[in-house]
């Protein structure tokens, strides 16, 4: 055993060093067929909507951290969203993913009623990310009928995500232990990373990827970070720590190997060509992202005039305004050579049968679908 994670995290390491781009070709090529026998020609569309810019928290990297005075605060109602969960219907996606800051002022009741409410109007599965919720916000919503949740852990060097996620005063910040609550409440659990966080190692983010399948997660997102002006490690007025030459690049081909890398590791999981990536490259950061391993876009369709407003990062509402509309979204994907993914889109976990080379797809928790 631990051989065998040994020479994972030689692979992993190796791969992560290699700046060759005729011997990357290997690794797209390796992650592109893994995808294929894995989770297919399909790429689900998740609609986005960011439901609340507000957040108690102070995270270092991120524009809509508390501190942020610059920025202006938006909620949408209720019966907006389901305005625009009825337009992701329309559009033909299976899913809606609920973002938002961690914002106290979406009251547990009050989420737990636009769950209801989409569950009861719509076929949609419902994703959540809304931050460091108590468990019993998060059991609360599951029973009303929420399918899934996100919570990048962003780096597994507790140090790092010491300095860069400050706990708030009343509970230690334990994203991990998070995604193990929301794995035994039921949740398809989804996690993920940055790359290119200041004081980041390769070493670190080898572990980092290890985690995602030590961890079984249903969904991994992993994107750059991308500094923002109005945060400290915008400004970098952070400590530096001593880190040479192991300083993780926040480049787009750095995204692109972690991305192929997670595929590798877990061959069944929904991974999403990401909107920081789009920022990267606006032309074709969608596309190669899903030649090298993604299997899920997740559109934008939060109404215009909040877009700019959720700015965790530079140059997103330009990203999520241009060239990646509704319509164009299908065509760049049949373009690919792809299919839209029709439903719900969940993970099919494959587990490998006694016969050589038969797989089985099981359902969540090893339940026959
Ligand atoms: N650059 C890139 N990604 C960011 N996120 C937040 N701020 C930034 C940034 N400056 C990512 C984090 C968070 C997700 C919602 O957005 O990974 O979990």
């Amino acid at each position: 055993m631990a051989m065998e994670l040994d020479h994972d995290e030689g692979f992993v390491i190796s791969w992560l060093r290699e700046r060759d781009s005729a011997r990357l070709e290997a690794l797209w090529h390796m992650a592109d067929s893994v995808r294929m026998a894995h989770v297919g020609d399909a790429v689900h569309l998740r609609g986005l909507i960011e439901i609340s810019n507000v957040c108690v928290r102070q995270c270092a990297y991120c524009g809509l951290r508390a501190g942020n005075t610059r920025l202006a605060r938006y909620r949408m109602g209720a019966d907006e969203i389901l305005a625009c969960a009825r337009k992701a219907v329309e559009l033909g996606y299976g899913t809606v993913v609920l973002q938002g800051g961690e914002d106290y002022g979406l009251s547990t009741p009050w989420v737990e009623n636009v769950i209801r409410r989409i569950k009861d109007e719509t076929p949609l599965s419902v994703t959540l990310g809304l931050g460091e919720r108590p468990e019993e916000d998060l059991v609360a919503w599951r029973r009303a009928g929420a399918d899934r949740y996100f919570l990048r852990f962003e780096t597994s060097d507790m140090d790092l995500y010491r300095r860069i996620h400050p706990s708030l005063p009343s509970r230690v910040s334990d994203r991990i232990e998070i995604l193990r609550t929301l794995q035994h409440i039921g949740y398809e659990t989804g996690s993920g990373i940055m790359i290119g966080i200041p004081g980041q190692t390769i070493s670190s983010l080898a572990r980092d990827v290890l985690l995602f399948r030590s961890l079984d997660l249903d969904m991994i997102g992993v994107g750059p970070f991308l500094p923002h002006p109005e945060t400290p490690l915008g400004k970098d007025v952070l400590p530096r720590v001593d880190i040479s030459c192991e300083q993780v690049p926040n480049t787009e081909v750095m995204v692109y190997i972690v991305l192929a890398l997670a595929r590798i590791m877990c061959p069944d999981a929904n991974i999403p060509s990401t909107t920081a990536l789009a920022v990267l490259n606006p032309g074709a950061g969608y596309e190669l992202g899903l030649m090298r391993g993604a299997n899920v876009i997740m559109p934008n369709i939060t109404p215009f005039r909040y877009r700019s407003k959720y700015e965790i990062y530079p140059g997103k509402a330009c990203a999520c305004e241009s060239g990646v509309g509704d319509v164009e979204i299908p065509r760049r994907i049949e373009a690919l050579g792809r299919t839209v993914g029709k439903g719900p889109g969940r993970r099919i976990r494959h587990v490998q049968g006694t016969q050589p080379g038969r797989v089985f797809a099981l359902g969540i928790n090893g339940v026959e679908p």
